[in-house]
């Protein structure tokens, strides 16, 4: 079974009196294990895709399926705690705490999903993004690619299922792309996480297993 379904997923916004329709009929399955990168012009649904599928937004109809549990149908507080349980979120904007160092933010992390932390999963994952010597340092201390790697281990120090990334490398120059990149892949082959990731970027794309295309709230090609 995918770790991610959708069949025939809508999202219609309501703007003062017009309706935006940005999402038209999605149908989408991600294996687990998979590393799926998701492009598409600016305003083609992506972003509105991944919230859904991360139980941050409710669709407007259709299903969303998440390691068995379907999004559409359960209360509020039931998809919060799928998605605290389930899913990682990295953002463009790292999003993280600026008064707390790169480990306050981690140990933050592990403190909403309610556990006290498995120093073992935490090293590997220290290992794997090399921040083991930047745990003392608050984000205005880090470069851009190293607080989005701290906001990478944020993501995945609970080792949630599904990694959710909405243009992890848009505030990054080349180099620090192709790093988190980089680490992304080491993540999906070494941790088996499964990751959906949106860019810009036809080089970042390729990394992926699969790609997949949207256009006017719909996929057009997979
Ligand atoms: N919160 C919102 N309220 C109203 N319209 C929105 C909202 N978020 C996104 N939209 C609209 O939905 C469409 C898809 O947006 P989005 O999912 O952000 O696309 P992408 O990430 O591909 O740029 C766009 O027309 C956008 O303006
Ligand atoms: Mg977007």
């Amino acid at each position: 079974m995918p770790i991610l379904q959708t069949d025939n997923l809508m999202m219609t916004y309501r703007v003062g009196k017009v309706d935006v329709h940005a999402l038209r009929g999605v149908n989408l399955n991600v294996e687990k294990g998979e590393f799926v990168s998701i492009m598409g012009h600016s305003g083609s649904g992506k972003s509105t895709l991944l919230h859904i599928l991360g139980g941050l937004l409710k669709p407007t109809g259709g299903k969303v399926i998440v390691d068995g549990e379907d999004l559409a149908a359960v209360s509020d507080a039931q998809r919060t705690d799928i998605r605290r349980r389930k899913i990682g979120f990295v953002f463009q904007r790292f999003n993280l705490f600026p008064t707390l160092t790169a480990e306050g933010n981690l140990k933050l992390a592990e403190h909403v999903h309610g556990t006290s932390g498995n120093a073992e999963l935490r090293r590997e994952v220290l290992r794997l993004l090399k921040l083991e010597n930047k745990m003392k340092h608050k984000p205005l201390e880090l470069s851009g690619g190293e607080q989005q790697r701290v906001a990478i281990a944020r993501a995945v120090i609970n080792r949630p299922a599904i990694i959710l990334a909405d243009e992890p490398t848009g505030n990054l120059d080349s180099e620090n792309s192709e790093i988190v990149l980089q680490m992304l892949v080491q993540l999906n082959r070494d941790i088996g996480q499964t990751i959906v990731m949106i860019t810009h970027n036809p080089e970042a794309a390729e990394i992926a297993n699969r790609k997949v295309l949207m256009r006017d709230g719909q996929i057009v090609s997979n």
